[in-house]
């Protein structure tokens, strides 16, 4: 007799090749329509589904796990970060959980490039005055922003992306720091020629970038206070392609108007699309909607890990990308 099929409920809209595959696998419930799913929607769907697609617009803490139906087996995360997902609850009652890590790796190093750039050559000004229709050309001392060469770079989290930014950074002439829970080993340490600093103070002090690449959990809420802001250098500029709860945002804003760090560019924030208004009004910031992932390839991909996660999972293995407690 056939086996019955797994019932998987996907929470957002995905590519449409990965839609198709994961339909063909599974008995899949799409979303119809691009929003994120109400706290109501997503609680029918915990109680309805073997297998829950989520991504980073849906909130599964211990309260929503915990109202699940007893068929929820695995959450197979559309996203790296599972800092959306209480893992230690799943974990207790028995769900997995899995997400898609690597595969969104160089596209979200390149962005943090780009942010880098755009404010320290400062792209936005420029692109404002050409849409304006103002420009009336070429001067010597217009727009006049910082190289990057020779410029030291700090990267706070030092994983995958941040790997891969130390990479790119060292091609652009950068001289690369981090700061991270666990140093790395001495042979990788040398092929990125990054210098480790145990003590964060120490390296935020010191530092021209500073670029957030670590997962946002407890032990990293504002990382990046109001304290440790100051001690940047008033010439610095931080650049933030992780989570925005790394960062006191309010306390970031302050700074940034009051002139005591140069710029910012941000990809991520604090209370999700609720912006500080005030970010807006800066000239020496560059916001961007949670771009860095969103690339067709990144996404492509994404999609595949999580079919494979589940696929594995229903072939009566352990899905290959688990996440668990300890990992965090
Ligand atoms: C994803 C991300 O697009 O994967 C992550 O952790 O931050 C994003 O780039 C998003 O989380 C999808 O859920």
């Amino acid at each position: 007799m056939a086996k019955e099929r797994l019932s998987v409920v996907v929470t957002r809209r995905l590519p449409e090749a990965v839609e198709a595959r994961l339909s063909e696998l599974f008995d899949t419930t799409l979303r119809e329509n691009d929003t994120p799913m109400t706290r109501e929607e997503l609680s029918k769907a915990m109680k309805s589904a073997d297998v829950l697609v989520p991504t980073i617009t849906d909130q599964i803490d211990a309260a929503m796990i915990a109202q699940a139906g007893d068929r929820l087996k695995l959450i197979a995360n559309y996203g790296a970060g599972v800092d959306n997902i209480d893992v230690a609850t799943a974990r207790q009652r028995g769900v997995l959980v899995s997400n898609t890590p690597g595969v969104l790796t160089d596209d979200t190093a390149d962005m943090t490039m780009g942010l880098i750039l755009a404010v320290t050559r400062r792209m936005p000004e420029g692109l404002a005055v050409m849409q304006s229709g103002t420009w009336d050309g070429w001067a010597p001392t217009a727009l006049l922003g910082g190289r990057i060469g020779g410029r030291r770079l700090g990267i706070l989290g030092m994983g995958r992306i941040g790997q891969a930014v130390a990479r790119r950074a060292a091609a652009f002439g950068m001289q690369v720091h981090y700061h991270n829970r666990r140093r790395l080993r001495t042979e990788t340490e040398e092929s990125l020629q990054a210098t480790y600093w145990d003590s964060l103070d120490q390296m935020v002090a010191r530092m021209d970038v500073l670029s957030i690449n670590c997962p946002s959990t407890p032990s990293t809420f504002h990382l990046m206070n109001a304290r440790r802001l100051k001690l940047m250098k008033p010439d610095a500029v931080l650049v933030n392609t992780s989570r925005g709860e790394v960062v006191d945002e309010n306390a970031l804003t302050r700074m940034l108007r009051a002139g005591d760090i140069a710029g910012a560019g941000l990809d991520v924030y604090e209370n999700g699309t609720n912006i500080n208004p005030r970010l807006r009004e800066l000239p020496n910031v560059v916001l961007l909607p949670h771009m860095g992932s969103a690339t067709l390839e990144s996404r492509l991909e994404m999609g595949e890990k999580v079919i494979i996660n589940i696929k594995t999972f229903d072939d009566g293995h352990r899905p290959p990308d688990q996440v668990v407690p300890s990992m965090l």
